[in-house]
């Protein structure tokens, strides 16, 4: 089984952005664990981060065939991009959502995601562990079947 992990803008400054919000773990940091409980369960892992909108709507386009799963944190395009959420939609396989903060006890403008109606389900506010729930969760999507690897 292959999941791919995308993140959004200004997760690459993560360690040195606001740490009284989303702490002092790097991308790197996340990404190590992501791999170590993706090794335990015996899935494949890509994990790749941008700043670009349509950078992620691309990626969301072709992950179609080459993953059986899509876990997103689209960090600040969650809450303002129409066309992240119409990939979504085409993509024809399940995208989970997650943030580190939880985006529902934040400013109002947070509370909102444009992506939640058409992802499998959103995990929200767990800091560095919302990712480590994300692999859990996509190797148990219901009706994604699993390749022997
Ligand atoms: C975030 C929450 C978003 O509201 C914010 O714009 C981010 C990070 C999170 O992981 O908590 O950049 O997605």
């Amino acid at each position: 089984m292959r999941i791919l992990f995308l993140n959004g803008p200004n997760l690459n400054l993560l360690g040195q952005r606001e740490p009284e919000v989303y702490g002092h773990a790097t991308l790197a940091d996340i990404e190590a664990m992501v791999r170590q409980r993706a090794r335990e369960l015996g899935v494949e892992i890509d994990f790749r981060q941008t700043n670009l909108e349509g950078e992620l709507v691309t990626w969301i386009q072709k992950a179609r065939g080459q993953f059986e799963v899509v876990v997103l944190n689209a960090a600040a395009y969650t809450h303002t991009s129409v066309a992240i959420r119409d990939a979504i939609a085409a993509a024809g396989l399940p995208v989970i959502e997650i943030h580190l903060s939880n985006i529902h006890a934040r400013e109002e403008f947070r509370h909102k995601s444009l992506i939640a109606p058409v992802c499998v389900g959103q995990i929200s506010g767990f800091g560095p562990f919302s990712y480590v729930l994300a692999v859990e969760a996509a190797v148990n999507v219901k009706g994604v079947k699993r390749r022997p690897k």
